[in-house]
């Protein structure tokens, strides 16, 4: 097979950097302060061609980020020094071929639970995800909290 008719087969395998982490709020967050966190995000988020998910409970942080690894990398950095939030914990790092959140730079969420809600596949909680550094669980987690997130949005009246 040529190189371009692999490139067509599978043109971007891997090529999207996907990353989950969790931290804790430094202080209580009020909607000016989560406001002012999803106004950058989605204003940078939208030249670096980033999207994901930021949850937020309590004071735990849990944010979802796919894009461009080095966009990635460069929103890391920025995002690790930000002394709004701190023990922030790198849950999941993977190269995935498609986005779970293509619609949003960024969303945002308040799961209503603190503990899952043991039915597989239906998540409203991420205490657990944030506890422990259980692989498979967060990349679980990633996909129920995607389904949950799209139900949610379906959910308000337009
Ligand atoms: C929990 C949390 C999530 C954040 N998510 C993003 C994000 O997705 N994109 C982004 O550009 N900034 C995000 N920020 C803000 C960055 O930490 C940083 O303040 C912002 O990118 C501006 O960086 P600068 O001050 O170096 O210009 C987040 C901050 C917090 C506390």
């Amino acid at each position: 097979m040529t190189a371009a008719a692999e490139s067509r087969r599978s043109p971007q395998a891997g090529a999207l950097k996907y990353l989950v982490y969790s931290s804790v709020a430094t202080r209580t967050m009020l909607p000016a302060d989560l406001e002012s966190i999803l106004f950058t995000a989605r204003r940078e988020n939208l030249k670096a061609g980033i999207t994901g998910l930021l949850l937020y409970r309590g004071t735990s942080f849990v944010q979802f980020l796919e894009g461009p690894p080095d966009e990635i990398d460069a929103l890391m950095d920025r995002i690790s020094v930000d002394d709004r939030h701190s023990r922030l914990q790198v849950l999941m790092v993977e190269r995935v071929d498609q986005r779970s959140f293509e619609d949003w730079r960024m969303g945002f969420g308040i799961p209503k639970h603190t503990q899952p809600t043991g039915i597989d596949g239906v998540r409203d909680s991420f205490t657990d995800l944030t506890r422990g550094t259980d692989y498979d669980l967060v990349r679980q987690a990633a996909q129920d909290f995607s389904i949950w997130f799209k139900i949610k949005q379906r959910a308000i009246p337009s």
